[in-house]
């Protein structure tokens, strides 16, 4: 048999059509976690991780948060839920190991039969999951994709465990992916390090997060400067083009450390650890939405977004903003 299979019309490429953020209203400041019995002081926490604030979810949940986000993004893309036929939803803290999460958020979001699926790729979730967009687009296999990164780290985390209490909070940040004349999403250039999986972990008896801090710290600022400039160059860009910094908001030390490597002095970097701590991989949308909304990058500009995390995974792309 001789059979060839057909395959979709290919769009040039893809790009974002809109981005939306939610963060829950509670505001926890480092007094808060100290008055709650946690062990640690606002100085400590200000000096060494960098953050001063971080909101966390009540009687929300990541469905809703990541509901309330996407809401957003489709508002800001002008593309509605009939347009949309692919949820991809970045989580690593689904309430259930089964069914994953992106089937209901579609649903809730009144988007009728898309495909539906879940990425856990800890914090580079939202990368990977916002390259499978890009690449489902160009492929031909979805004309609008909705992708969301959220996360209720608190149901996770041992709220008076001084090395994460302080560090992990919630929130939600979407994405609305859409065909393009141009190229507007870079290629990814992403990897694992699973020799490491150990270093971030949920403690299988607790299910709360473990993490050895400084193996964490020093491979981030070791190696995700170079995945920064090398998905430059695959994007075909020198980093001081860039106009927007954009990493996984773990910690203000590796940001900055990240930052200066990159050589890109009059580049705008993302600092929303400082008022939203971390919240894995809703951290870059939720970032990447509030710099578009301050007016701190120029709609079309070049953005580089680095995602690294437990896996241990990472991933970094240039895209071009809304
Ligand atoms: C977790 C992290 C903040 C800990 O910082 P660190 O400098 O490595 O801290 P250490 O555990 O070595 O402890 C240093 C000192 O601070 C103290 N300390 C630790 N946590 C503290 C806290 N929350 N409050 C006050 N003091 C604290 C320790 O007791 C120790 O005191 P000592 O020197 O008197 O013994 C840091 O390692 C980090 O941010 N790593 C990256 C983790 C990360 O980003 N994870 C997410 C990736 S997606």
């Amino acid at each position: 048999m001789n059979i060839t299979l057909s395959t979709p019309p290919r769009p040039a490429g893809s790009r974002i059509a809109g981005l939306g953020h939610y963060q829950p209203p509670t505001v926890i400041t480092n007094d808060d976690l100290v008055a709650r019995g946690v062990d640690t002081n606002d100085e400590w926490v200000k000096s060494r991780v960098g953050i001063a604030e971080r909101r966390f979810a009540m009687d929300e949940t990541m469905i809703d948060m990541g509901v309330a986000a996407a809401s957003k993004a489709m508002a800001n893309s002008g593309i509605s839920a009939t347009d949309i036929d692919l949820v991809i939803l970045a989580t690593c803290t689904g309430k259930q190991q089964v069914p994953g999460g992106a089937a209901e958020l579609a649903s809730r979001l009144g988007i009728d039969s898309p495909g539906a699926y879940d990425i856990n790729a800890a914090c580079a979730g939202f990368v990977y999951a916002l390259n499978s967009a890009s690449e489902a687009v160009t492929a031909g296999h979805a004309r609008n994709v909705l992708v969301v990164g959220s996360e209720k780290l608190t149901d996770y985390v041992d709220l008076l465990e001084r090395g994460t209490g302080i560090i992990f909070a919630d929130g939600a940040g979407a994405a609305v992916v859409t065909p393009s004349d141009s190229v507007g999403i870079g290629p990814v250039v992403w990897g694992s390090d699973g020799d490491n999986a150990h270093a971030i972990t949920t403690d299988a008896a607790s299910a709360t997060l473990r993490q050895e801090g400084q193996t964490v710290f020093r491979w981030a600022t070791s190696k995700m400067a170079d995945v920064g400039l090398q998905a430059c160059a695959a994007a075909g860009l020198q980093s001081w083009q860039l106009a927007g910094f954009v990493p996984h908001q773990a910690n203000l030390r590796i940001i900055d450390l990240i930052a200066k490597k990159l050589k890109a002095p009059n580049v705008v970097v993302a600092r929303d650890i400082v008022n939203s701590g971390n919240t894995s991989s809703a951290s870059i949308p939720i970032a990447l939405s509030k710099m578009l909304e301050r007016g701190e990058v120029a709609s079309g500009a070049p953005v580089l977004l680095v995602g690294f995390g437990a896996g241990l995974t990472y991933a970094g792309q240039v895209i071009l903003t809304p």
